[in-house]
Formats: C-alpha cells, structure tokens, sequence
C-alpha cells in the first residue's frame, strides 16, 4: 500500500504554525548520545520516518530507547554490537553517522554504506579522508564502511569541500580520539552547531563549529546530558513559500529567523512581506511574485534543501527566473514533473531557466526525493484543481505532520492509501 497527496490548490493559507525539530540535526545528535556512559535526554526530536529509522538502528545495536512527544530517551549502556544490518542502514543517509560512533566505542565498525534520497552521486571520500587521519583504517569494498583503529589520535583534517556528513563524523571520530582535532574547511549549517553543543553538554570540548574552523579535544569521558533540538531550518524555509505561495499571512512560531536570512532575502526580492523577531517569522504575500536569481550554496548562502521548493514558487513569478545549482546535480529533475503542471522551466546543465506561467494546473505528479516531494506539494496549493503527488514517503521522511499542519493552515489536502 503507497500513500498519496491529493490536494485542491486556490486555498489560501492563514494562521499560526509551530516549526519542529531539525531533522539533520537530530540525525547527528541520536547516533553520538551512544557515546555516552549513561541516558540522554533529548526533547524536540521530530517524529518523522527517518528518525524511525534511527530508533532502529539504536535497538538493534543494544540501546534501550523510548520516543513519546517528540522526547526520546536513548541509553546506551547495553551497546553491544558495532555492524548494523543492509536492510536498516540503507533506508536512510545518516546511518552512517553511526560509523565513528561505533568506531570510537568499539575501535571497530562494519556500516553499510548510506541510503537516503537520490540525489546523484554522494561519495563518502571525505569522511574516510577525515577518519583515516585521525588513524583508522577503512575499507568499502563491498558496499560497507569497515574501520577499525588500536588508536585513534587527533591530529589536522582537510576537508576538500565544507561537507556536511564529513564535518559531522570527522566530528564524531575527533571526540573519542585522545588530543586535539583540527577540522578546516568545515560546514557551518546550524545543525553542525547543534551537534556540536549535545556533544558539549556531554562533556566533549569542541569549539569553533559554525566557522570554518572546529576544534576539538578528544578522549574526554561523555555522560549523557538533557539537550533540546534546533528548530528545522529547512521546515520553516518550506513553511515560509507554502504561505507565500498561496498569498497567504502566516506566522512561523520556535523558528531561528537568522537561519533564514538567505530565504528571506529572496522573498522579499520576489514582493513577499517577510518580518521576523526572536522566535517567529511573519510571512505575508498577495500572490504576485518578481522573478529573481537564486544560486544554491552552502550555509550561509541558499540552500540547496530549499531550492526547489523555491522553484516550485519561481515557475508563478513574473519574468524569467535563473536558478543554479551547486551542491547536487540532480535536484532540478522534479521540475520536469512541475512541467506537467502547466510550468514553463528549461534545464542545462547545472542551470534552470525558468519562465514564470499564469496559472499551474493539477495532473498526477511523482515525488522524487523528500524536497522535491515538498515543492510539488507547493505547486500543487497554488494550481487550479486537484493534483495527485505519490512518492509521499519520500515528503514523511523528513516532515513531521506535513499534511496536518498545511490543513490547520487551511490547505485542502488530504492522504489516501492506494495499491499502486
Ligand atoms: N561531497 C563529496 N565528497 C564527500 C562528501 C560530499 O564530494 O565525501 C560533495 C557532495 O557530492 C555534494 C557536496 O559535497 O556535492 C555537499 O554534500 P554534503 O556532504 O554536504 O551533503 P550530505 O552530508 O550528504 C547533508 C544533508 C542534505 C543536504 C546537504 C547539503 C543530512 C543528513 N543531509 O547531506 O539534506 O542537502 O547536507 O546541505 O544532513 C535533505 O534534508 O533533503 C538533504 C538531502
């Protein structure tokens, strides 16, 4: 059974709206509470299917976790097995965040290598690059991350690009190495930040995350510590063009406005009212958008996770819109399904011309990755009739109550469970 979107565009979405917990955040954070010697504590962890697979992957190596209102308790003390199975490690991306975990714990670890959504190519060269520096062996052959290490010491890592999934194992590896670390050319996206405060409140000492720089003193003992996850800044950026895609007037509650500040410029570039203070942002619009160029790039430029949400907005505005992407090369296929909607958009290369349309139209479209799910979800508030979107596991592996809270706001929206 596969579950499906049916939505009536035309309704104009109104009211308030909570942010939920990041998802790459609490993707990170799970997997390093097993360095611990006792429970952790964690509040704001969304409840999406990712997270769901992370639980699993905790129980099978012999945690003991409990999920109930978005606060999970994770203790680690009956650890017990560093080589999770294929089947759980290939249904999501971040699974190999549990690769130094495991290394640091056990000096050894057997990770099938990540799932996620298909992106195009996602080499893992600079997590091996960071690991091996810090003295581990590792092998893929075979399609698994094998490492293993009698010691691992820190020492300088370069990272070729600011990678995310790199910054955060070599962060990962660098706590349990005794002496310092050095990652250069590290990420700086928020939930490198938030990674870096649970493994603070842990007792690791790491300082400098979300500049380009992060160093870190390893070997320190870890307890388990309360933490709060960061809200999601990618949620908050969909929930911002949903409301300004329906010449909506929204209010974005336990949001980071300075997480937002390359989105928000945009909008406000298009003709959307965007304010924000403290914890919300107030996103109002009349439905009439100014065309603008938009160049992914990593935080805190515009992110590659909003560009095509933001494309689904581009396809309505007035004049021709250049969009680039940077970060991954096939995240502008979906706009082929956007096509079938009535859009207007030309691909080359890394590049999409996109020429702004009246009107979209509802048709069957197919969800091709989680935010290709959420911009067909935004086209499809904005057309005229019913659009069908299928492919909605890929959207409920990274947003919690999408559908819900889009219907709150006043979104007709529904789910339904076919065969197909
Ligand atoms: N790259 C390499 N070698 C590496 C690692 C990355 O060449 O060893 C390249 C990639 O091919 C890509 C670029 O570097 O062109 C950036 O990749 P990065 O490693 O930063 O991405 P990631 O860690 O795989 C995370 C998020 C993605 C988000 C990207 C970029 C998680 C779990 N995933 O992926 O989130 O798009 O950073 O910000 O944090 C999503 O949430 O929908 C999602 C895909």
């Amino acid at each position: 059974m596969k579950e499906k979107f049916l939505i009536q565009g035309g309704a104009r979405l109104e009211g308030e709206v909570t942010v939920s917990g990041g998802k790459n955040a609490a993707v990170a954070i799970l997997p390093a509470a097993l360095l611990a010697d006792s429970p952790s504590v964690i509040e704001n962890v969304p409840d999406i299917n990712d997270v769901r697979v992370i639980i699993d992957m905790l129980e099978y190596l012999g945690a003991k976790v409990t999920f109930a209102e978005n606060v999970m308790t994770i203790d680690p003390r009956g650890v017990d097995k560093y080589d999770p199975p294929y089947e759980l490690a290939s249904r999501m991306r971040a699974s190999y965040y549990f690769a130094p975990v495991l290394l640091g714990i056990f000096k050894r670890c057997e990770v099938p290598l990540p799932g996620g959504c298909d992106l195009g190519a996602r080499p893992i060269d600079q997590t091996i690059k960071g690991m091996e520096a810090l003295g581990a062996r590792v092998d893929t052959k075979g399609g698994v991350l094998v490492a293993g290490a009698e010691e691992l010491t820190g020492g300088d890592i370069f990272l070729e690009m600011p990678s995310v999934g790199a910054t955060v194992n070599s962060m990962l590896t660098a706590v349990s190495a005794s002496g310092s670390t050095t990652i250069h050319n590290a990420a700086k996206e928020p939930h490198i930040v938030d990674l870096a405060n649970f493994l603070s409140s842990m007792g690791a000492w790491v300082k400098g995350a979300g500049t380009d720089v992060i160093r870190i003193r390893g070997g320190r003992h870890l307890h388990g510590a309360n933490y709060t996850v960061v809200p999601d800044q990618i949620e908050t950026g969909t929930l911002m063009i949903a409301a300004a895609a329906t010449g909506g007037d929204v209010l974005i509650t336990g949001a980071i406005p300075t997480h937002m500040e390359a989105l928000s410029v945009k909008l406000l570039e298009m003709g959307v009212h965007v304010t924000s203070e403290d914890d919300w942002i107030h996103v109002r619009s009349n439905g009439n958008f100014r065309a603008v160029n938009v160049k992914t790039q990593v935080y805190p430029g515009f992110p590659t996770d909003l560009q095509q949400p933001l494309s689904a907005l581009l396809t309505v505005a007035k004049g021709t819109s250049i969009v680039t992407e940077t970060i991954f090369e096939s995240r502008f296929r979906f706009l082929e399904e956007l096509r079938k909607m009535g859009a207007d958009p030309r691909v080359i290369e890394t590049t999409a011309i996109i020429n702004g349309v009246d009107q979209l139209v509802g048709a069957r479209v197919h969800a091709t990755d989680l935010r290709a799910g959420a911009a067909l979800v935004i086209a499809a508030l904005m057309a005229e009739g019913t659009t069908e979107i299928s492919g909605v596991g890929y959207i409920l592996r990274g947003y919690e109550c999408f559908d819900e809270k889009l219907r709150r706001l006043g979104a007709h929206i529904e789910r339904v469970t076919s065969e197909e």
